[in-house]
């Protein structure tokens, strides 16, 4: 798809679709003016007001309920759990490694942030397992395109989210009675004004911390190890010089990015790359085109293990910049550390892949390799 982008960047880039009834952007400036204007350019897209998350607040309320949570996602703070990480890193491997094979995505790349981040929560590792459906149905997003196949989605991810919120009012009140040292315990005790959040914030939180963090991670894992055997060069010599697995990571975030779009809505007229959007349009900025925007990046469809500066646009930008950006990071540099470690000449049989049916989402739905150890 990436010639495309090149093509749209050159030629329209900022555009109407009246299909969709969107501003498409392209450009790397445009998009970081847009997420960086955040008054102009608003996150809000629900229209049922309980239904919010920091994701689709504005300031001030986004920033009062961030910062409950900012502690938990410091840099610092995550860079703690590494052992716990690469031991669950570890484990994961121990299973397969035998075998000389595996699909990297049901095996690996999909276990291992759902471990970590229910971890976080405080869920029960036996539950795990219940989390894969409900997270998929909830993440499968405007893939719809017919009516019927729209209404059954919303059926499904609201039964999904019905699960979900019976399973964490459980465990909520588990924890309101007996709190412990986790996320859901410290969201309990948090507040705003004085105020404590209400059950309904607390279980949407988690909720969202789940669903966004997930299926991401796993296609960053993934997308870095197909990197890796399409091209069997750099795989080399990132085993040669582990120095590289950090920057390694973030150019397969630029170059590979695990959420293709961002989207906004304009609350004014306002005017982008020479184009007028009207109040009350959408806006979607394509982080993929901006991430190999040629003005921003040298060699953009090459993809460097060192490439440095690299500024890409896989996080977002501005105030609702990923939280959980060091841990994803963090996650992928040890998976790939050790990946590289245990399993030699990985390779991908030269199958199809079978892309993820999202358009907001770049990641396949299984990733068969062969490894010697
Ligand atoms: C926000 C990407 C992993 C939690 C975002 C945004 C992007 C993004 C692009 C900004 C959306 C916007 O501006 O509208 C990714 C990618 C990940 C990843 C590519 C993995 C490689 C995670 C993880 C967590 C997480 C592991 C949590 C454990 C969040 C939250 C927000 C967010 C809570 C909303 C922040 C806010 O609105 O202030 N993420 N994410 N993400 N992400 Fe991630």
């Amino acid at each position: 798809p990436f010639p495309i982008f090149r093509r749209l960047r050159a030629e329209t880039p900022v555009r109407y679709d009246e299909n969709r009834q969107t501003w498409d952007v392209f450009r790397y400036d445009d998009i970081q003016r847009i997420l960086k204007d955040h008054t102009t350019f608003s996150s809000k897209r629900i229209a049922d007001a309980k239904k919010e998350t920091v994701l689709t607040m504005d300031q001030p309320k986004h920033t009062q309920m961030r910062n409950l949570v900012n502690k938990a996602f410091t840099p610092k703070a995550i860079s703690d759990l590494t052992p716990r990480i690469d031991s669950i890193v570890t484990e994961l491997l121990d299973m397969v490694k035998d075998k000389r094979e595996m699909d990297l995505v049901r095996d690996f790349a999909y276990p291992l942030p759902v471990i970590v981040i229910a971890e976080l929560l405080g869920v029960p590792p036996k539950d795990r397992r219940l989390f894969k459906d409900w997270s998929d149905t909830m993440v499968k997003g405007a893939e719809a395109d017919t009516d019927e196949a729209l209404i059954q989605m919303h059926k499904d991810k609201e039964k999904a989210e019905a699960e979900l919120f019976h399973y964490f009012r459980a465990i909520l009140a588990e924890r309101r009675a007996d709190p412990k040292d986790d996320l859901i315990s410290a969201l309990l005790a948090a507040e705003i004004d004085g105020e404590r959040l209400n059950e309904e914030e607390v279980l949407r939180f988690c909720i969202l911390l789940l669903v966004a963090g997930n299926e991401s991670t796993t296609n960053l894992i993934t997308n870095t190890i197909r990197v890796m055997t399409e091209q069997p060069d750099i795989q080399e010599r990132v085993r040669q010089d582990r120095e590289l697995v950090k920057s390694t990571i973030e150019e397969t975030l630029r170059y590979y990015p695990p959420f293709v779009v961002v989207g906004r809505r304009a609350v004014e007229d306002v005017e982008i790359g020479g184009q007028k959007i009207a109040a009350g349009q959408q806006v979607v900025s394509w982080v993929v085109s901006g991430n190999r925007d040629e003005s921003k990046f040298e060699q953009p469809d090459l993809f460097l293990p060192d490439r440095k500066p690299n500024a890409h646009l896989s996080f977002g930008f501005g105030i609702h910049f990923c939280l959980g950006a060091p841990l994803a990071r963090l996650e992928g540099q040890i998976a790939l550390d050790r990946i590289l470690s245990s399993l030699h000449e990985i390779a991908s049989p030269k199958t199809a892949l079978t892309p993820i049916p999202s358009p907001i989402v770049f990641g396949v739905e299984s990733f068969p390799v062969t490894f010697q150890t």
